[in-house]
């Protein structure tokens, strides 16, 4: 039975309506960057499953207790499938490009389960492990090419984006010199403010050149893992041409922004915090933990995980109806201090730190072992060999994204 209320009509502690009658806006904008919105504790204690509107103009519901997004996520009455009418998507580019191209963290099983099987190999803790030695060269060569540059640099460009980039283009064995271009298609897709146009235009490039790539590889294939997936999958048959070009792409897409953002806010909270960025100097060890906390404190991929409910679901004694958008909140789930004691704290020796900064269930981040590895690696070496880092210009100047899929930097301006 459909027992839920009326959109907006329901809020225990308040009546959730903006001033024009309707539900309240979301996305919630970020006050401090690295917390989550000051609103979502509000939501948690009044409003748990509380009714929103979109950019898109559609309503959804968000779900902000912890227990809450890991019964949401694991449920499998929640579809990620983006063909659906009511799929909550942050913008209207997003939805209509993303039924055209339906990347399969938008998808459902069984085709989900297909494509995790493909890649679920190729991202175990040892390979990942294995990558390591790479990954350090790689970062110690973008430190020297940072060093040699003539001061201030972006940060976000030059560091951050470089590493994250590199690293995807090591995993697969793709050229490093499209590095601007990766950064352009992800800018592109993951934009509030693009038109489906402008996302297919995006991804139908990605594609094209994946596609390219794919080929040479058919005709000579390398000991890398887009090779590995051609000759496997797309030989095979296991796979067509379009579903692999799909799954690479978005596995570029998908790792690539996240870690760029999470590199840069992550080194800028440390420029803020000396006292943190002494503790890591001090005990290097600290490093997986710091990260893991890093990752709960920012949850940059707050509202990443976009569901529909396909029959209907209780949740904190509200139910969500059979076809209805919802979000499981990343960032409020991270900040429950029914879970985590003085969530606002960036504590890097919390004795224990189940967060879902990856999300949680069939679709949890297949990225997050590679995703800890740059981190660690990036921070790590950054500290050690630039410990003068600094800030160029004001604080209040540097300037943040607050309209794409995952929150982080647009620009963030140093010197040493
Ligand atoms: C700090 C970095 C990262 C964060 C915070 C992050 C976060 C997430 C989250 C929250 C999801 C789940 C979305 C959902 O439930 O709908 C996800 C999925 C995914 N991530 Fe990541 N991610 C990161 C890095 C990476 C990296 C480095 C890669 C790949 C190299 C990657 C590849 C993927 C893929 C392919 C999926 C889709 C999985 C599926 O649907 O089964 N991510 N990520």
């Amino acid at each position: 039975m459909n027992t839920s209320t009326p959109p907006g009509s329901s809020t225990p502690g308040g009546s959730g309506l903006s001033e024009a009658g309707r539900p309240r806006d979301f996305p919630i904008r970020r006050g401090c960057p690295f917390a989550a919105p000051a609103e979502y504790d509000t939501l948690r204690t009044d409003d748990p499953v509380a009714r929103v509107t979109l950019p898109t103009k559609r309503e959804a519901w968000v779900v902000s207790r912890y227990d809450d997004v890991r019964a949401l996520l694991s449920d499998p009455r929640a579809s990620a499938d983006i063909r659906r009418p009511n799929f909550p998507a942050l913008g209207e580019g997003e939805q209509e490009a993303g039924a055209e191209f339906r990347p399969f963290i938008r998808t459902d099983a069984p085709e989900h389960t297909r494509y995790r099987r493909m890649l679920l190999p190729e991202f175990t803790v040892r390979r990942v492990r294995a990558m390591r030695p790479a990954v350090q060269a790689r970062v110690d060569e973008l430190v020297d090419d940072m060093l040699a540059a003539e001061q201030p640099v972006d940060f976000v460009s030059v560091y951050a984006n470089a590493v994250s980039t590199s690293v995807i283009c090591e995993l697969l064995g793709i050229p490093r010199e499209n590095l601007e271009f990766f950064r352009d298609v992800t800018r592109i897709s993951g934009s509030r403010h693009s038109t489906a146009e402008q996302v297919s235009e995006a991804l139908g490039g990605l594609f094209g050149l994946i596609a390219g790539l794919v080929a040479e590889r058919q005709e000579e294939p390398g000991d890398d893992l887009l090779s590995k997936l051609v000759t496997d999958h797309l030989n095979t048959g296991n796979v067509t041409l379009n579903e692999l070009l799909s799954a690479v792409g978005i596995t570029i897409n998908a790792g690539r922004e996240t870690s760029t953002n999470m590199i840069a806010l992550s080194t800028l909270l440390l420029l803020d915090r000396p006292d943190l960025k002494e503790e890591l100097l001090a005990d290097p060890t600290l490093m997986p933990r710091a990260v893991d906390e890093l990752l709960r404190v920012m949850s940059i991929a707050d509202s990443i995980p976009l569901r529909v409910a396909a029959e209907d679901i209780e949740l904190s004694g509200r139910v969500i109806p059979a076809d209805d958008g919802v979000i499981g909140l990343l960032a409020g789930a991270n900040h429950d201090p029914e879970r985590f004691e003085h969530p606002e704290q960036v504590d890097f020796h919390r004795p224990e730190n189940h967060h879902i900064a990856f999300g949680y269930g069939v679709h949890q981040c297949l990225g997050q072992h590679l995703a800890r590895l740059e981190l660690e690696i990036a921070l790590e070496t950054l500290l050690r060999r630039v410990p003068t880092l600094r800030l160029a210009g004001d604080r209040e100047e540097v300037t943040f994204k607050h309209d794409s899929a995952t929150f982080g930097l647009e620009e963030l301006m140093v010197t040493w």
